[in-house]
C-alpha cells in the first residue's frame, strides 16, 4: 500500500479511536448530568406547589389537584407514619407500592422503580413537623428520548469530524509524500547514471536533508564514475606506449630492418620497456590491494621523524646531481602505528617529485598539530599546474615532464591508510602537506 494511504489510514483510524473514547464518556456522563438536572427542576415544580398550596383561597386561581392533572406530573403526597395515601396524579398500584418501600428502600434513592417503568424523583417531607411526604417524578423513558437525541447528534458531529479528519489528513500526507514521489524519481535518474537531468525537490526538515545527502551522493558518483572512465582510459594508454615500443623493435629485428648497432638499441628499449611496464603493473596492483584492504600495509609503532631522515639520506645523491639543495629540520621522536616501509615510500615519492620540479632547493620541515605530526615538503619550482591541481591524486594524472603519474596516487593511498590525510598547494612552488597522527 502506498504510504499516502498508510498514514491516511492511521490518522484517520487515530482520530476515530479518540472520536469514539471521547463520545462513550459523554454518553456514560450524560444520563447522571439529566437525572441530576431533572431532580433540579422537579425540586422547583416542588416550589411552585408548595407556593401555591399556602395561596390556596377558595375563589382565586385553579385548585392544586386541577393543577397538577393540567401538566401531567406524576406525584404523591402520603403520610409515612400511618402509609395512607393523601393524593396522588400517578397510578394506584405505582403509588400503593412506593408508599409500602419507601422508609425502608427508597428514602435515599434517586431513582425508583415501579409498575415496570422507572422514575427520577424528588421527595421531601412536606413541613418539619408533619409526616406527609410529597414525591415529584418524571418517568426514566422521557429522559432516555433525550439521550438518544443527543447520541445521534453525536453521532452526526463524530461523522463531520471524520470527514473533516480525513480531508486534513489528505492535505498534509501529500505535502509530506509529494517531495518523497519527487527525490524517488530523482533516485531513479540516478540509478539511470542521468547525472545531468538531476533537478531540485522543494522540502522542508529531513526530507531536505535525505535530497541532500542524495544530491551529495550523485555528485560523488559522477565524479567516481567519471575518474573509473578516465583512469582505464589512461592505464591502457600507459600500457600501449610501451608495449608499441617493444612491438615495433621486435618486429624490426625479426624482419632484419635492424641489425648490428641497431638491433643492439632495439633491445636495451625493449628491456628498458619492459621494465617500465613491470613498474606500472606492479604499481597498479600495489594501488588497489592497498584501496581493497589486503595484506600489503603492516602497521606497527613507528618514529615518523626518523622515516622523514631516513628519505632525505636515500635522496641526497639524486639531489646533488640534480643541483638541488636538499635541507631538513626535524624534531624530536614522533611516533604512530603506521607501515615503516610504505610510508617511507610515501615521503620518497614526494620528496623525489620535489627535487625533479625544484630550482634550487627542496626544504623539509616537521611541525606537530593537535596531535598529528605534519611533515611538509617544499620546492621553489614552477609550482603545480593549476589544471592539474584537483585531480593531482588520481591515478595517471601527470604534467609536463612526469612520469607514470602514479607516485602521488600510491603516495594517498598509503597516507589515507596510516589515518592520514595529504595535500598540495602552490607557494613560491609547489608545498605537500602530510599530516599523520600520533599512536
Ligand atoms: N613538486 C612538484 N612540483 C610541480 N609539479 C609536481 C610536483 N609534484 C608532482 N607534480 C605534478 O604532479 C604529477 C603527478 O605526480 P606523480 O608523482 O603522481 O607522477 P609522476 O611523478 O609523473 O610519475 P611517478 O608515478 O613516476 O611518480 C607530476 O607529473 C607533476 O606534473
Ligand atoms: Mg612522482
Amino acid at each position: 500500500m502506498k504510504l499516502h494511504y498508510q498514514l491516511n489510514a492511521a490518522f484517520t483510524a487515530l482520530i476515530l479511536v479518540l472520536m469514539t473514547i471521547t463520545a462513550f464518556f459523554i454518553y456514560s456522563l450524560l444520563m447522571d448530568m439529566l437525572i441530576l438536572d431533572e431532580r433540579r427542576q422537579l425540586e422547583a415544580r416542588a416550589d411552585i406547589l408548595i407556593d401555591v398550596i399556602n395561596d390556596q383561597s377558595p375563589s382565586s386561581g385553579p385548585t392544586l389537584s386541577q393543577l397538577v392533572q393540567d401538566r401531567n406530573y406524576p406525584m404523591l403526597l402520603f403520610n409515612q407514619e400511618e402509609d395512607v395515601i393523601l393524593f396522588r396524579t400517578m397510578p394506584a398500584n405505582i403509588a400503593q407500592e412506593w408508599v409500602l418501600r419507601y422508609e425502608g428502600e427508597l428514602v435515599n434513592q434517586e431513582v425508583w422503580a415501579g409498575g415496570g417503568e422507572r422514575f427520577v424523583v424528588y421527595d421531601f417531607p412536606l413541613s418539619p413537623r408533619s409526616d406527609q411526604v410529597l414525591v415529584m417524578a418524571t418517568p426514566l423513558n422521557d429522559l432516555q428520548a433525550v439521550q438518544s437525541v443527543f447520541a445521534l447528534r453525536m453521532i452526526v458531529v463524530i461523522l463531520i469530524g471524520l470527514i473533516l479528519a480525513v480531508l486534513i489528513s489528505y492535505f498534509f500526507t501529500r505535502r509530506l509524500v509529494t517531495p518523497l514521489s519527487r527525490l524517488k524519481l530523482e533516485l531513479k535518474k540516478i540509478e539511470k547514471r542521468q547525472f545531468d537531468q538531476l533537478e531540485a525537490v522543494e522540502a522542508t526538515g529531513e526530507i531536505k536533508e535525505v535530497e541532500q545527502s542524495v544530491r551529495n551522493m550523485a555528485s560523488e558518483l559522477s565524479r567516481y564514475i567519471h575518474s573509473q572512465k578516465q583512469f582505464f582510459q589512461n592505464a591502457s594508454h600507459e600500457l600501449k606506449t610501451p608495449l608499441q615500443s617493444i612491438q615495433g623493435y621486435a618486429e624490426g629485428i625479426r624482419d632484419g630492418i635492424f641489425e648490428g648497432e641497431a638491433a643492439e638499441k632495439g633491445y636495451n628499449v625493449m628491456i628498458s620497456e619492459t621494465e617500465r611496464l613491470k613498474k606500472i603493473v606492479n604499481e597498479m596492483i600495489l594501488l588497489a590491494k592497498l584501496d581493497s584492504s589486503e595484506d600489503v600495509y603492516h602497521p606497527e609503532r613507528t618514529d615518523i621523524m626518523s622515516l622523514v631522515t631516513q628519505a632525505h639520506d636515500r635522496l641526497l645523491p639524486l639531489a646533488q646531481e640534480k643541483g638541488v639543495a636538499l635541507s631538513i629540520q626535524t624534531d624530536e621522536s614522533f611516533y604512530a602505528e603506521v607501515d615503516h616501509e610504505r610510508v617511507l615510500q610515501a615521503f620518497i615519492n614526494i620528496i623525489s617529485n620535489a627535487i625533479r620540479h625544484a630550482e634550487h632547493e627542496v626544504r623539509v620541515e616537521t611541525f606537530e598539530k593537535n596531535q598529528s605530526l605534519v611533515v611538509k615538503v617544499s620546492d621553489d619550482g614552477e609550482g603545480i599546474p593549476q589544471e592539474l591541481l584537483s585531480q593531482l591524486f588520481e591515478r595517471f594524472m601527470k604534467g609536463k615532464g612526469g612520469e607514470t603519474g602514479l607516485g602521488l596516487a600510491i603516495s594517498r593511498a598509503i597516507v589515507e591508510r596510516s589515518g592520514g590525510s595529504i595535500k598540495a598547494y602552490n607557494e613560491s612552488g609547489a608545498v605537500f602537506e602530510i599530516e599523520l597522527p600520533s599512536d
